[in-house]
């Protein structure tokens, strides 16, 4: 195999390269400049331009000079690919053009249909190679149909979750992401759901929840459809036994006992802090359930990445928070604010905040929460009484007294240093929430303040 074939493969992941191939090669005959196939030179770089590699950058690859590459372009691809997708010759201005003209070609890959609409946007990963492998193992080589991820809050779930999705996802004709923190009832949630799918034309909502379930398994069947529901503990009952649906959303036991039990070739992950009870979890063949530990040392990146100083001391931190990267985070926060980011001075003074679950995130919080801003305080409470994330503008119209957009915005800054807040995308726009230990602490705390007033 020639060496320029192993370059830029990457595009593969989102182009539709035979069928590119051949249409270039046509224009080529047309053009009868040379013969109608594209040679593995071609190719590259056809490849390496769809990857976003400038001229130059690919030039260095191929271990040729810039200028002969711009030859290679002016007299080759560019002219080609101006046939291809009906533009005039020479009316290409810059390499760029070429992604965006063949996208327009729709030479670009649309599957799997995603809708990651409640997906969390993560920045940076580390550590977890064994959870990946374990999961992919499930998921795409055993076709498992139900995967359950537990673990405390903020030990990484949805980080993991989103991680392994975007990883998979060209095994699927569906990704649906849905976020059960907004509390629906399962029938709203089955309507949602089943618009993901276009042939779904009719308006079903009122129909009974057994019928959604049926036509949802239908879509399943029919497409390999990889669904998450993240948060799936809010719909739990926290205070008598864990892992009980309550009881407006018990019929969340039959969704899942139906995707288990019934054939189809899809798989539903399920992200949990608290394992659903009684006999939903069907014991039988595909069905997988990971119980996600501490970050280990992996977290040192963590630390790193916060500019943390003496890493001779890290380990005994992260130890001390279980490895969970939301407590650590946390804990970087105090740590550079009272400390100058010295660990061994934190540690040293860090006799009081227990490592007790989940006495350690309130301590850690309700330090957090005493340093805020008054702005940041209206931001928290803001959200945390609000179901959905909210963008920056709908977020200035729910704080009351009213706040300016530029004090906001340093706010919100502000808050994402200290992990408090979270920030999705939805719909091409930033939407801001709160990690869910957070936003647990503010409602009962705000609960108890309003209690001892009233009292
Ligand atoms: N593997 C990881 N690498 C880097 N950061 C992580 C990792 N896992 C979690 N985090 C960070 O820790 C915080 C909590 O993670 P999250 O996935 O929201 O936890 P959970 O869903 O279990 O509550 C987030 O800020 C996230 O960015
Ligand atoms: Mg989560």
């Amino acid at each position: 195999m020639q060496f320029e074939e192993q370059l830029f493969k990457e595009a593969a992941d989102s182009w539709d390269l035979e069928n590119l191939y051949r249409g270039v090669a046509q224009t080529k005959q047309f053009n009868k400049t040379k013969e109608a196939k594209l040679t593995s030179v071609e190719k590259a770089i056809l490849r390496g331009l769809l990857c976003g590699y400038s001229p130059k950058k690919i030039a260095t690859e191929l271990h040729w000079t810039y200028g002969s590459l711009n030859v290679e372009l002016t007299k080759g691809l560019y002219r080609y690919i101006e046939t291809l997708t009906d533009h005039d010759v020479n009316t290409i201005r810059n390499w760029r053009n070429i992604a965006q003209w063949l996208e327009e070609a729709g030479y670009k890959i649309t599957h799997p249909k995603s809708d990651w609409q409640e997906t969390p946007y993560i920045s940076s990963f580390y550590g977890r190679e064994e959870e990946l492998e374990q999961l992919e193992q499930w998921i795409v080589r055993d076709q498992y149909r139900l995967v359950t991820l537990l673990g405390m809050g903020g030990i990484g779930k949805t980080t993991l979750a989103v991680k392994l999705t975007k990883q998979i996802q060209k095994e699927f004709d569906y990704v649906i992401w849905r976020n059960i923190e907004y509390l629906p009832l399962l029938s709203d949630l089955l309507t949602d759901l089943l618009k993901v799918f276009p042939s779904n034309q009719n308006d079903n909502g009122s129909a009974p929840v057994d019928r959604k379930i049926s036509q949802l398994i239908e879509y399943l069947r029919s497409y390999r459809c990889l669904l998450i529901l993240d948060s799936l503990e809010s719909v739990m009952d926290g205070d008598n036994l864990s892992g009980f649906f309550r009881q407006e959303y018990s019929n969340y036991s039959q969704l899942i006992k139906r995707i288990t039990e019934e054939s189809h070739q899809s798989c539903l992950v399920m992200i949990s802090q608290d394992e659903p009870a009684d006999s939903l979890l069907i014991q039988g063949n595909k069905i997988g359930s990971l119980q996600i530990g501490g970050l280990g040392i992996a977290a040192k990146e963590i630390l790193a990445e916060e500019g943390l100083s003496y890493p001779n001391c890290w380990r005994i931190l992260i130890e001390k928070y279980q490895g969970n990267p939301l407590a650590l985070k946390l804990v970087c926060a105090n740590i550079k604010e009272v400390f100058g980011g010295n660990v061994a001075k934190f540690l040293e003074a860090d006799t009081e905040l227990g490592i007790i679950v989940p006495n350690f995130f309130r301590e850690l919080l309700k330090e957090q929460f005493r340093r805020l801003s008054d702005p940041e305080k209206q931001i928290i409470y803001s959200l945390a009484v609000c179901r959905h994330p909210l963008n920056i503008e709908n977020l200035q119209k729910y704080i009351k007294p009213k706040i300016y957009l530029s004090d906001l915005t340093q706010a919100l800054y502000s808050l994402r240093k200290r992990s408090l807040i979270e920030r999705a995308s939805e719909l091409d726009q930033s939407v801001f929430t709160l990690p869910l230990m957070v936003k647990k602490y503010v409602i009962r705390n705000c609960q108890q303040q309003s209690d001892r007033s009233s009292s």
